[in-house]
């Protein structure tokens, strides 16, 4: 097809599998979706629309814009009964273990009527689970501070409803500004899909045998947890509380280079960027434009950050090891920033990459030559020996 190329890695590939979704190039710091560059689809686009392009493959036009929008917005609302399944934890348990548990649970509502084999019944599922994430995101929020859950409005979009579910209260009405709508709406392109992550590569595995999508997506929320890799932005905040001041950057600069030290910094580095991640140039810019919008241009966090990264930037050991800020070095402090506690980082996360997980797996699920993963490994225990009987032991 016109445009399409196939990538010659140069190398003997690898490759856990063939995707037409999201093209990087480490080196060069190049990210692109279905062809487009990450940053024109962040200054340009909307969530919705990079949602359609994951999901179909092209830019939809005003008229499929519209249609998917509202396909998307009449899925919002959660099944009543799934509120019980909040209820079951503790009020301390951390947002992504709710988050596991109650993205599992759809499993339980849906798995009856998605036959994974129709093609229209998996694109119904997928508009499920982008359609639910945010009210179950905003769900665990409020049963964590608890406070009453607040439905989802028809009226607002994606990015609005999610903030509106997230801090109003039936008190009051949370005051939406557009700025900070569109910040929140550009955070999730920039999370949206990354090629074949430890967490989409989770989904694609559990997808690969059969299960359905909901017990998939619960199993890359598990996977995308960890602090290596989606649990960085909340360590990142926490990083930068330890550290506190400028003059102690140097010292958690020295243990990072420490090798007997696990201190990583966390924010920095990626198994594929040996350059720097084009969403974290876009997350410093939107860090700026959301932090003067709450008239709070002068963060010491963000100071203190931008103060990390200029002395790491210039540091040898960081640049032999070509190491450069990702993608969740400032989110958090654009998080924290609008009210969110640290707990909730990665479940925005998780959020905002279920399109690119559903997309992969879709992906997946239509390749008529599709197996079921079964990565192989190197044996390095014992040669055959004869069993000894316990007495003789
Ligand atoms: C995400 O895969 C994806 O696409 C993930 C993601 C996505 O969108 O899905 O981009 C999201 O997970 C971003 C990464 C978030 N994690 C962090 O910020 C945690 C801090 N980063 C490190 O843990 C680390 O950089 C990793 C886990 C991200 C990558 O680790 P690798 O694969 O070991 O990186 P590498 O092989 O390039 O490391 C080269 C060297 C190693 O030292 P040597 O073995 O050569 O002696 O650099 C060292 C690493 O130990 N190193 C660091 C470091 N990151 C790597 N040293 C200090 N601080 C760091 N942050």
């Amino acid at each position: 097809q016109t445009g399409h190329f196939t990538y010659d890695p140069g190398f003997t590939s690898t490759a856990s599998c063939d995707s037409a979704i999201t093209y990087i190039d480490g080196d060069q710091g190049v990210l692109m979706h279905r062809g487009y560059k990450i940053e024109e689809l962040a200054a340009s686009s909307d969530y919705m629309e990079v949602c359609y392009l994951l999901l179909k493959g092209e830019l939809p036009t005003e008229e499929e814009k519209t249609k998917f929008s509202t396909d998307i917005t009449y899925h919002t609302m959660l099944h009543e009964q799934l509120i019980q399944f909040f209820r079951g934890f503790r009020r301390d348990a951390h947002p992504m273990a709710v988050m596991v548990g109650v993205v599992g649970a759809l499993s339980a509502f849906y798995h009856d009527s998605t036959d994974i084999n129709d093609p229209h019944q998996r694109m119904v599922a997928s508009y499920r689970l982008i359609a639910k994430m945010p009210t179950i995101a905003a769900m665990a929020y409020k049963y964590s501070v608890g406070q009453p859950f607040v439905y989802p409005r028809n009226d607002l979009s994606y990015a609005e409803n999610f903030l509106h579910m997230t801090f109003s209260v039936p008190a009051e009405e949370y005051k939406i500004s557009p700025t900070i709508a569109r910040a929140m709406d550009r955070i999730f392109i920039l999370h949206a899909d990354h090629e074949q992550n430890a967490s989409t590569s989770t989904v694609r595995l559990a997808g690969s045998s059969g299960a359905n999508p909901f017990a998939c997506i619960a199993a890359g929320i598990a996977c995308l947890w960890g602090p290596a890799h989606g649990g960085a932005n909340e360590a990142v905040l926490t990083m930068l509380e330890e550290i506190g001041s400028v003059d102690r950057v140097q010292e958690f600069i020295a243990k990072a280079k420490d090798k007997n030290d696990p201190f990583r910094l966390m924010g920095f580095g990626h198994r594929v960027y040996k350059n720097y991640d084009p969403r974290a140039k876009v997350m410093q810019e939107t860090c700026h434009e959301v932090l003067d919008e709450l008239g709070i241009k002068d963060e010491p966090m963000l100071k203190l950050a931008m103060e990390l990264e200029r002395i790491a930037l210039e540091d040898e050991y960081f640049i032999e090891k070509k190491l450069f800020p990702n993608v969740d070095f400032y989110s958090g402090i654009i998080l924290k920033a609008l009210g969110f506690p640290t707990s909730m980082f990665t479940v925005l996360f998780a959020l905002a990459r279920t399109v690119g997980w559903v997309a992969q797996w879709n992906e997946m699920m239509e390749d008529p030559g599709q197996k079921i993963g079964r990565p192989r490994q190197l044996y390095t225990g014992y040669a055959e020996r004869p069993f000894v009987p316990i007495n003789k032991r």
